[in-house]
């Protein structure tokens, strides 16, 4: 079972289920179209949800959108799990809601979504429209997994971690280890002179002993995570919604929650969902 913190677990499944119903509203009288859910973090199918005196079980996103009937279903689900047993149970809790169309496969996001763009680009995938939904736990997204659904008819929600992963990993000093330079390139796609350039600046100064450079940190490191990681996006999708915003209990940002497609209507539903949760 998975086992995460706070209101913001129930608002970002909530999210994925309006918007999924939403969306179906949208396409019930486009029959041209199959429609496949694909979700690349799926989880076992229930969360334990950590509150400030006990914890409580609730049904994880894959559990809410196999049950969606009305306005109607997806023609296809399609589940990603990398750990074994969380596959396995998540595989036996669907089964006893829905069996035909659902699909739950152990592997890795990355490589699954670049198999659903060789898919998409196909003659056999090309009425085909994709909801996505990408729940990481960290900085497990490569960037060439995103960029591969360029052009494709693809909703995507992306959970972004601005403040768990990456400002984590940009440590103050910028005494930054190879290991972690790699994973931020491949996260951003982008050259570390170019993040260098972006996060950190350096002053010289005269001390008794000759010149020394100081290094600072940008103080609006999330911000600018968020921003250079929208506008990646925006090189892929031509529309991003506003975030929804995950915080901790002390306030700190986590996650920034994100919509991304080339339909504009697409990011204007998710705005309104956004907004009515952030009220
Ligand atoms: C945040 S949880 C997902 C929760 C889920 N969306 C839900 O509503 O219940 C992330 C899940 O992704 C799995 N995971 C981690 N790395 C993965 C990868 N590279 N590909 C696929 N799944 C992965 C973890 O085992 C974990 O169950």
């Amino acid at each position: 079972m998975n086992n995460f913190g706070g209101n913001w677990t129930y608002q970002k499944i909530k999210i994925i289920e309006d918007y999924a119903k939403a969306y179906l509203e949208i396409m019930k009288n486009r029959p041209y179209w199959k429609l496949l859910y694909f979700d690349g973090f799926a989880g076992s199918g229930e969360i334990r949800v950590d509150g400030p005196l006990d914890s409580t079980v609730i049904e994880g996103a894959a559990k809410k959108i196999v049950s969606i009937k009305e306005p109607k279903m997806f023609d296809i689900c399609y589940f990603v799990e990398l750990d074994k047993q969380k596959k396995k149970s998540l595989e036996s809790s669907l089964r006893q809601i829905r069996d035909a169309g659902v699909h739950v496969v152990e592997g890795d996001c990355n490589r699954k979504l670049q198999d659903m763009a060789n898919f998409l680009k196909s003659e056999k995938g090309k009425n085909h429209k994709v909801l996505a939904f990408i729940d990481p736990c960290g900085m497990e997204v490569d960037w060439t997994s995103i960029e591969c659904l360029k052009g494709l008819s693809v909703d995507m929600w992306l959970l972004v971690p601005t403040g768990i992963g990456v400002n984590r990993l940009l440590k103050k000093d910028s005494h930054i280890s190879e290991a972690w330079w790699q994973k931020l390139e491949r996260f951003y796609g982008i050259s570390r002179d170019l993040l260098i350039a972006n996060f950190y600046s350096s002053i010289k100064t005269m001390t008794l002993f000759g010149e020394k450079q100081i290094v600072y940190k940008n103080p609006k490191a999330i911000q600018k995570i968020e921003s250079i990681y929208t506008g990646r996006l925006k090189e892929v999708f031509n529309y991003v919604s506003k975030p929804y915003i995950l915080k901790n209990n002390k306030q700190s940002i986590m996650f920034h929650f994100v919509l991304a497609s080339n339909n504009e209507v697409a990011t204007k539903i998710a705005n309104d969902i956004i907004k009515k949760i952030n009220i």
